[in-house]
């Protein structure tokens, strides 16, 4: 089993491990095992793997030349409020990656949270005290939780529960942790973590939609199972170096191109209902619109994915929200709004059928097949071309059979965008659901062809393709 001692690396290396890891939303040491893991199949000595960067591409490197590394936290302040959450426990990994990178933690522990994390451990890895009294006798002679809420350069709700979010939402200030939070100047960032059905509860889908217009950034939840057995879906914590990600992207947002921007991706199919067991649909598999998203996050930017029905994972630091119908889709992207960017990539039904059955349509000997009458769906593109929150930035994809440039600059002008992104998605090129696409970029004066390449990469030339435009847009007074 190939091994290698990290605290050995040389310096450079330790660097180039640390940004692939932050980039990937893992630990250097689970880098580093994935990357030995895959030593296994090469006949090669890791310290000459790590030595030469063999695992460094630079086709990878290019790629992700505007993706920012792991950030320097050099001397920030970060008050870390702590909720009462089974993910409390990450905090400790969290607070000491703030450390490793030059950051100073204060730890405020809600009453819940001390149920899961004690103070003594929180406060010895943080090498600060900890604050969770509203009414301390020593502290608020000189209003202490103002003091607090100030003297830091963001705040970090990790686990942000459904209750603290409530709180946050609604105004409350009837402890030290919600009192800071409505107290301070300073930037807020929520790592929510909670059960499933807690996450997608009506009333926690307003909170975060109110949190959101407040101007609180959000980092995950994560997809994937939960503490308690047999529970999964969205509602895990973002690991500790997705979260460092996230404040980095808020603290030093030089890093990160995209921070501060907010970013709407439609992927997959939609599925329009005939009757409880059919349905119409197509054969997206989401994969682009995927890779999409995670590029722009990646990018730093705060995205929202609103995808159909697939049968792929959705990106990590990412909040993704799933839909089947396009009606569904078009009022989740509502929702959604204001965004900066929007990138419809969705194949999104065009019809669907006028009236859905209640019961399974049976078939009828001697009647011939059931007909069915068709309806429109809504066109969320143009919708949004139209809108009055118009993203800035709104992209779109254009999937033809023939005539693309034809089609794609008329779909230009029809839907109001300002990129089309045309495919052949003719069966004999394989992009419906394979691996790679060749897009044409259609804007109001100009297209540009670009070379054949996997879907990840179209993802990130577009997004450096975005990078530029927001560099280069033009501030008018
Ligand atoms: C074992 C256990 C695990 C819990 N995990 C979560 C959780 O992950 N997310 C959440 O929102 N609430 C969770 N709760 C409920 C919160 O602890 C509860 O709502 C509490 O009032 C939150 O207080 P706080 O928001 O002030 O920290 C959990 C409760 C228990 C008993």
């Amino acid at each position: 089993m190939p091994s290698i001692t990290i605290r050995n690396l040389d310096e450079e290396t330790k660097q180039a491990l640390r940004e692939r890891a932050a980039r990937n939303g893992r630990s250097m040491e689970e880098e580093a095992r994935l990357l030995l893991s895959q030593l296994r199949d090469h006949d090669k000595k890791p310290e000459a793997i790590f030595a030469s960067k063999a695992w460094s591409s630079p086709a990878t490197a290019i790629a992700n030349a505007q993706i920012t590394a792991d950030p320097n936290l050099d001397g920030k302040r970060i008050l870390l409020i702590i909720g009462g959450g089974i993910a409390a426990y990450k905090c400790l990994d969290l607070i000491r990656r703030i450390r490793e990178r030059g950051g100073k933690v204060r730890p405020v522990l809600t009453e819940a949270a001390q149920a899961f994390v004690t103070p003594l451990s929180v406060g010895a890895i943080a090498g600060d005290r900890v604050f969770s009294e509203l009414f301390d006798r020593d502290d608020e002679h000189d209003i202490g939780h103002i003091r607090l809420s100030r003297e830091a350069d963001l705040l970090v709700v990790a686990p942000a529960t459904a209750d603290l979010m409530a709180k946050m939402a609604g105004g409350h200030a009837n402890d030290l942790a919600s009192t800071i939070l409505m107290a301070t100047n300073k930037p807020v960032l929520v790592a929510p973590a909670m059960n499933p059905a807690m996450w997608n509860h009506p009333a926690t889908v307003r909170n975060r939609e109110t949190l959101r217009h407040d101007g609180i950034r959000f980092v995950g939840p994560n997809a994937g199972e939960m503490a308690e057995s047999g529970e999964a879906g969205t509602g895990r914590m973002a690991e500790p170096m997705e979260i460092l990600s996230a404040i980095g992207g808020i603290i030093s947002p030089d890093l990160k191109p995209l921070s501060g921007k907010r970013a709407i991706v439609t992927s997959g199919p939609t599925h329009e209902p005939i009757d409880p067991v059919r349905y119409i649909a197509n054969r997206s598999s989401g994969k682009q619109g995927h890779a999409i998203a995670k590029a722009l996050a990646d990018a730093g930017a705060e995205v929202i994915l609103v995808s159909g029905p697939v049968n792929i994972e959705a990106p990590r630091n990412v909040e993704t929200i799933h839909v089947q119908t396009a009606r569904e889709m078009q009022k989740m992207v509502e929702t959604a709004l204001p965004a900066d960017i929007a990138v419809m990539v969705a194949a999104v039904a065009d019809w669907r059928t006028e009236n859905t059955a209640d019961e399974k349509m049976k078939k009828q000997d001697g009647k011939g097949p059931a007909s069915l009458r068709l309806t429109e769906n809504p066109d969320i593109l143009k919708e949004l071309g139209h809108h009055g929150k118009r993203p800035k930035l709104l992209v779109g994809f254009a999937a033809e059979t023939e005539k693309l440039a034809e089609h794609a600059k008329a779909k230009l002008e029809r839907k109001g965008c300002d990129w089309i992104l045309a495919n052949d998605v003719s069966p004999s090129g394989g992009v419906m659901g394979g691996d790679s696409n060749t897009i044409r970029l259609f804007s109001k004066d100009s297209s540009e062809t670009w070379s054949t390449m996997d879907k990840q990469s179209v993802a990130r030339q577009l997004v450096n393709r975005i990078i530029e435009h927001f560099e280069t847009e033009t501030v008018t007074v």
